[in-house]
């Protein structure tokens, strides 16, 4: 009898201890939690981290970086090479992008409607497509090759058939000259 009157008095002074051990470490955590947040809420607005550059996604079509004719790959007087790509419901314009192997790419983007997404098959290129911003990225593809670009972001009853190709090709056979002077995609090259 004694010896069981002295393990519950035990038990009871373990108790607490160990309760007060579990609230510490769970506050900490959620402190961590927090503070996680609101340092990625200040630190990144909460956009895409890529960059955060906005634009008026209404007015895409009606002139500027994005219209029509922009759309494929660019290349700029100092030789830079950037791919601009349209996301809308349910298909990218270019449907199909050249680029040149083993060269620095920008790819910029940017949604006509609601928030898309894509990724290219066999790369660690892969980004959101919100809305209001431009979502920009760089790579390099290091062999010529097929790769498949599917929308990652469900955007509607088509999500499913949006598809874009990247077609990396070698320097020799990418149309410097001509994406000089206007954009360039897999047809028009
Ligand atoms: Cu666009 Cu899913």
């Amino acid at each position: 009898m004694q010896a069981g009157a002295q393990l519950e008095a035990a038990a009871e002074r373990a108790a607490p201890r160990a309760e007060r051990a579990w609230a510490w470490s769970m506050s900490a955590i959620i402190a961590l939690l927090l503070a996680l947040i609101v340092f990625t809420t200040l630190h990144w607005g909460m956009q895409p981290p890529s960059s955060v550059e906005t634009i008026d996604s209404t007015r895409l079509q009606l002139g500027g970086e994005f219209s029509e004719a922009n759309l494929g790959t660019s290349v700029s007087p100092n030789g830079a090479v950037t791919v601009r790509v349209l996301a809308q419901q349910y298909a990218f314009v270019p449907k199909c992008i050249v680029v040149p192997a083993d060269t620095p790419i920008t790819l910029r983007a940017v949604s006509a409607d609601v928030v898309h997404g894509f990724s290219v098959q066999g790369t660690n290129v892969n980004t959101m497509v919100v809305p209001g911003y431009v979502a920009t990225l760089s790579t390099r593809f290091a062999q010529p090759g097929e790769h498949r670009m599917p929308c990652h972001e469900f955007c509607g009853v088509g999500h499913q058939g949006m598809w874009a190709h990247v077609r990396v090709v070698a320097r020799e056979q990418f149309p410097f000259e001509q994406a000089s002077k206007a954009a360039v995609n897999c047809e028009q090259r």
